[in-house]
């Protein structure tokens, strides 16, 4: 699973087996290369079975965590991922929280922002990029200015809004973000210690129930 929108039985591919994955990690965790197991890019349907397999196994696998897309435009976790992982005790490592540098508002601007950011740098040359955060598209552009709008309406740093949101998952274990530039460490870092109150997480939730995860 990897920003895809639905799922096509015609496009199945055939993955190395869940048993044949965790022989290999149990060989690392035997070897005290690893301690845990972290998933990435799984579907309900992945966890479950991993962990099915996992459990079935004579040593002591333990799956800790899942690193997925997650931030105010991409929500996919808060489905079934979430249930699955809440009743399994895995943790989120939310990845792409700034949904790659749209949420800190800077593609907005009106010279299209800094040529030297990742999405103008790499303009036509990146698939992940420009497929999953489409700002061409209608509902992604329009979510996105709505963070923002609710951001600058309450006087928030539009990072601070897109982290504080993802920090206060009850499953979310760590949020990784990707900072380029010393000064965008320290507006991440200083958006960890801002708490976002029951009144913004309602006008979040508005918007999201009028562009539900725009970006798959
Ligand atoms: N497991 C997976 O399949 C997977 C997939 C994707 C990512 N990841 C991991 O997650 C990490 C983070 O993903 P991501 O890079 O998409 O996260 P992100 O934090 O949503 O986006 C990072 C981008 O936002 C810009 N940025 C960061 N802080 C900013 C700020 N304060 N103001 C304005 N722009 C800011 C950065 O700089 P510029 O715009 O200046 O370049 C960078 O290009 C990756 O490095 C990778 O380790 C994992």
């Amino acid at each position: 699973m990897f920003g895809e929108t639905d799922y096509d039985p015609l496009r199945h591919y055939t993955p190395v087996g869940f048993e044949e994955q965790l022989d290999a990690l149990e060989r690392a965790v035997d070897a005290g290369k690893i301690r845990y197991i972290g998933l990435s890019n799984e579907t309900p349907y992945g966890i479950m079975k991993f962990q099915q397999v996992a459990k079935s196994r004579a040593g002591n696998l333990q799956i800790v965590s899942i690193q997925n897309a997650y931030n105010l435009l991409c929500r996919n976790f808060d489905l079934a991922m979430a249930e699955c992982c809440h009743n399994e005790r895995i943790s989120l490592l939310a990845y792409s929280p700034l949904a790659m540098g749209i949420l800190s508002g800077k593609y907005f601007a009106e010279d299209g922002g800094p040529s030297n950011s990742r999405l103008n740098l790499f303009k036509g040359r990146y698939k992940e990029g420009e497929s999953r955060y489409d700002l061409s598209k209608s509902n992604v552009l329009y979510a996105a200015k709505s963070y923002l709008e609710i951001a600058s309406r309450y006087g928030i740093h539009p990072v601070s809004l897109a982290i504080a949101f993802i920090m206060r998952h009850p499953l979310v274990a760590s949020v990784v973000f990707g900072a380029t530039k010393v000064w965008q460490l320290e507006e991440v870092l200083a958006a960890c210690k801002v708490n976002l109150s029951p009144e913004i997480i309602t006008e979040i939730n508005k918007v999201h129930s009028r562009f539900p995860s725009p970006c798959p």
